[in-house]
């Protein structure tokens, strides 16, 4: 396995935020954390380059990537000058390195994946990944020479009005061999026109000392769109969620709206289940065959329903499990909870998961074959035993024995004539 370097240290002005730019979420999922699931099992090791808000982005990796390691590049002096951040913790490293930037999560796995064999199969020094974009303003680009060969990067703002003029651009990821392009990092210069240390340089420096330079061409230029804005966030979100929307159909989900439907890509749906319009499913799901989601759904993540289940519109479900034919078909919130089969929910069924003065979460475990009235409120921590009915309109803050009736409803008092009295 090789390492990788990603960088993420650019303040992201354009994202007009108090947070880091890599740090913001698609689906929940932060921009870095995309392009580390991306890179694993591809490299064992990762250095995010990292400067603006340097802390809270270390804090995120060391919570959640465990073979990652931030490095501080401060002043950021250009994107050469942050891989050379690198070089005392990779000084003893031999092999292949590949650099991301920490703002383009739409990277597949398998892009990296061939990306690399690419370089590995052609006995590459150093591969550059290239794409061919009709509209390549701001990109640098791709000099070749006269036999197709790589010659050079050239920055659009470096650039002459002919290389402008160039449609195959630098996507910014790229395998090197470390042993041998290191000491590039120590000679790069920064006169150019932002005065900046690039690491685009070292192609040309590649060349200079008889390595071997290539590109390999990106087949879907999706995969390198980069956040610079909240407009990018939301375009990169859509994508994303298109793609795994497109995914499920394939697999013979029916979503009836792709347009309105929202699913995270950690989410697994079985065949022959029926979407409706306008769901919401983020984090991590797995919903089982034949189910029936919407319209109007709401999944927050940690839910897992068995097959033949039913969520209708207006219910929120999170950390749930629920097992088969169970119905939870109008307007509840559904959350820590585990809940048996031939289960049924009904209509405004509240878990009272939350204390608000201890600040603790508990669970209502409801077991197979269970109906709960309309409205009732169940107050975690709590179990309701097989078979049992809870009367609608009910506030259970006790566990119910099984086949019981349980209800706490008011008594109907009918007052003959009392209107006209
Ligand atoms: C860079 C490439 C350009 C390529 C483009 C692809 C250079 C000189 N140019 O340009 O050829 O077409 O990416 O998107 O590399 N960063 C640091 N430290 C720094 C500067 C940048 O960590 O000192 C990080 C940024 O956070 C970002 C990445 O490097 O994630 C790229 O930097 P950016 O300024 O966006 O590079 P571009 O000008 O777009
Ligand atoms: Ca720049």
């Amino acid at each position: 396995m090789i390492k990788s370097i990603i960088l993420a240290a650019g303040k992201g002005t354009r994202m007009k935020s108090e947070m880091p730019k890599v740090l913001h979420t698609i689906f929940n999922k932060e921009l870095v954390g995309y392009i580390l699931d991306a890179v694993n099992g591809i490299t064992d090791e990762n250095f995010v380059i990292v400067g603006h808000q340097a802390e809270l982005v270390e804090k995120y990796i060391k919570n959640n990537y465990e073979n990652s390691k931030c490095i501080l590049q401060s002043p950021q002096l250009g994107t050469g000058h942050a891989v050379s951040m690198a070089l005392p913790y990779l000084k003893d490293y031999e092999g292949d390195i590949v650099i991301l930037c920490g703002d383009t999560p739409l990277i597949t796995s398998e892009t990296i994946k061939e990306f690399v064999e690419s370089h590995k199969a052609n006995n590459s020094d150093l591969t550059v990944m290239s794409a061919i974009f009709e509209n390549p303003a701001n990109y640098g680009r791709i000099v070749r020479n006269s036999d197709g060969s790589l010659n050079s990067i050239v920055e659009e703002k470096d650039a002459s009005s002919e290389q402008k003029a160039i449609k195959e651009i630098n996507a910014g990821i790229y395998c090197l061999n470390w042993t041998k392009i290191k000491s590039a990092f120590s000679e790069l210069k920064s006169n150019n026109a932002q005065g900046e240390y690039y690491l685009t340089d070292i192609v040309k420096w590649g060349n200079e000392n008889g390595l071997k330079v290539n590109a390999y061409t990106l087949k879907n230029n999706e995969e390198i769109f980069g956040i610079n804005s909240k407009a990018h966030l939301a375009e990169a979100s859509k994508m994303l969620n298109q793609r795994v929307i497109n995914k499920h159909l394939e697999n013979g989900v029916q979503i009836i709206d792709p347009q309105s439907t929202w699913i995270s890509p950690d989410t697994e749906i079985g065949a022959d289940t029926i979407i409706y319009p306008s769901c919401y499913i983020n984090g991590k799901n797995k919903i089982g065959k034949h189910c029936k989601i919407g319209p109007f759904a709401h999944l927050r993540g940690d839910v897992i329903l068995e097959d033949n289940v039913k969520i209708g519109n207006f219910v929120e479900v999170k950390k749930t499990t629920i097992k088969s034919h169970t119905n939870a078909c109008h307007l509840s919130y559904l959350g820590d909870c585990e809940i048996g089969s031939d289960v049924n929910i009904g209509a405004g069924t509240i878990t009272a998961n939350y204390n608000p003065l201890t600040k603790i979460k508990s669970k209502t475990i409801i077991k197979d074959n269970v109906k709960i009235g309309s409205n009732s409120v169940l107050v975690a921590p709590l179990t309701i035993e097989e078979g049992a009915n809870v009367g609608a309109l009910s506030v259970i803050t006790k566990n119910v024995p099984a086949w019981a009736l349980t209800l706490t409803r008011a008594p109907l008092r009918v007052l003959e004539n009392w209107v006209k009295k």
